[in-house]
């Protein structure tokens, strides 16, 4: 005998009031049970929920550590080594911010790329991509505003050469730049306002963007490593016949990948909580001086391939625009890419070589941005890299417009390659 329809409902007469008049149980039951998602993902599909994962522990942790910081010019520095020092685990907290801001890069970067290969900003689903851009700006914003709070050597300078960059839009650029500061230079005002930005404003907008995001998730459904829609092979009781219930097989799935994540984040934090300067820079050790400049002014490392690309163009005009057109580009993916074929591996020989060539010269301008070496010669490697990176899509538009590209024939139902 088949279920009664409502027999998932709690059986708690409480609950079932609540549900009656708010389907709170129904909306995570179509959400989670109901929601068909491929059979097929494999472990590039990890880092959504990695994500999300990253963002609760941003939000949890910056929480605490709010607590305790003090947002003035003055006692900034002086509050962040009181929660280092004095304030009970406030080292762990700190450490799980400072490092979660950068293991959520990583997570993004490759959650990004996985798009890339299987061709996950195609049709249907370039609005997803598009959201998937604006929480990349957000957390940009997000990142770059918190990296200013603790107010040492390069939260100083980094505000400083960042914020100017705003000088370069004509006519309003200096007013531009004092607007946004508050002041001439990076002042207690500026650290008010940031601090005011990071802790509320950019947060709110990042959770009301992931939730736009999943939402458009939901509508398209996930892509997977085959780039074929499951929803075009229903069986008779119109579930995708490639498709299993997102709970609880990937709920589960889902936690293999936050077991080995916790265990590689968990051995960042105690064992190597700045990664080599890299995470927390050995610069910003050192309390804020408008007096006296650092050896090598440079952005964290997330920010370093656009800061090079930024730094190897003579002008300062261009290479502000060279900088936002490099993260601009990326919005217009979904319409510079007219392949049919969506999935890396039915597609052109070519689109590899040129997406491992694209991912490899990202990383190489990341190197060259965090500016350790003094050789002259890297910004000419720079300024050809950008040329590559920009070259990527130019060539990835005349490969699918001019039907240069030789795809693969793509199978009619999802393969699983154990
Ligand atoms: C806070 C940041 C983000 C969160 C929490 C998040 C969350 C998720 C989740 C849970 C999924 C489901 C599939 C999976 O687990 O991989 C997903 C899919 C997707 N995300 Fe994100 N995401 C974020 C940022 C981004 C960004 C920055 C982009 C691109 C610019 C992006 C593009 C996509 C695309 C294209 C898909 C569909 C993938 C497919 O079905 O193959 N996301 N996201």
């Amino acid at each position: 005998m088949a279920a009664a329809p409502d027999a998932w409902k709690p059986r708690n007469r409480t609950l079932r009031w609540i549900e009656d008049r708010l389907p709170i149980f129904g909306f995570l039951r179509e959400h989670t049970v109901e929601y068909y998602a491929p059979k097929n993902f494999n472990f590039m599909y990890f880092f959504g929920s990695l994500a999300l994962l990253l963002l609760v522990n941003q939000i949890v942790t910056g929480i605490f550590l709010a607590m305790n910081f003090n947002p003035t010019s003055a006692g900034a520095f002086a509050s962040i080594e009181y929660i280092m020092r004095d304030v009970e685990w406030g080292w762990l907290i700190r450490y799980m911010h400072v490092t979660g801001a950068s293991l959520f890069f990583v997570v993004i970067y490759l959650h990004m790329f996985r798009a890339l290969m299987y061709g996950s900003y195609k049709q249907p689903r370039e609005l997803l991509w598009v959201i998937g851009m604006l929480i990349y700006l957000a957390l940009m914003a997000e990142a770059f505003m918190g990296y200013v709070l603790p107010w040492g050597q390069m939260s100083f300078w980094g505000a400083k050469v960042i914020i100017s960059l705003f000088g370069a839009v004509p006519v309003i650029g200096n007013q531009l730049v004092e607007w946004i500061m508050g002041d001439f230079l990076p002042s207690g005002a500026t650290l008010n306002r940031f601090f005011a930005l990071h802790v509320i404003a950019l947060p709110l907008v990042l959770l009301l963007l992931v939730v736009l995001h999943l939402g458009a998730l939901h509508t398209s459904g996930s892509n997977n490593p085959d780039g074929i829609e499951i929803k075009q092979h229903k069986g008779a009781d119109g579930k995708p016949l490639d498709g299993i219930p997102f709970h609880p097989y990937y709920t589960v799935k889902d936690l293999v990948g936050v077991g080995f994540f916790l265990l590689l984040a968990a051995f960042i934090i105690f064992y190597q909580p700045t990664f080599f300067g890299l995470f927390l820079e050995h610069d910003n050790y050192v309390p804020a001086n408008s007096l006296v400049t650092p050896a090598a002014i440079h952005p964290v490392w997330y920010f370093t391939p656009f800061y090079a690309m930024l730094r190897s163009v003579p002008s300062k005009g261009l290479g502000v625009i060279t900088l936002f057109a490099a993260i601009a580009v990326l919005f217009f993916l979904p319409w510079i890419d007219r392949g049919k074929v969506k999935a890396m591996r039915y597609r052109g020989a070519s689109y590899k070589v040129a997406l491992a060539i694209f991912a490899l010269t990202f990383i190489w301008l990341g190197k060259i941005g965090i500016g350790e070496s003094t050789w002259i010669g890297d910004t000419y490697i720079a300024r050809a890299l950008t040329g590559v990176y920009f070259g990527f899509f130019v060539f990835l538009w005349a490969y699918t417009y001019f039907g240069w590209e030789r795809t693969k024939p793509v199978p009619e139902r999802v393969t699983m390659h154990e």
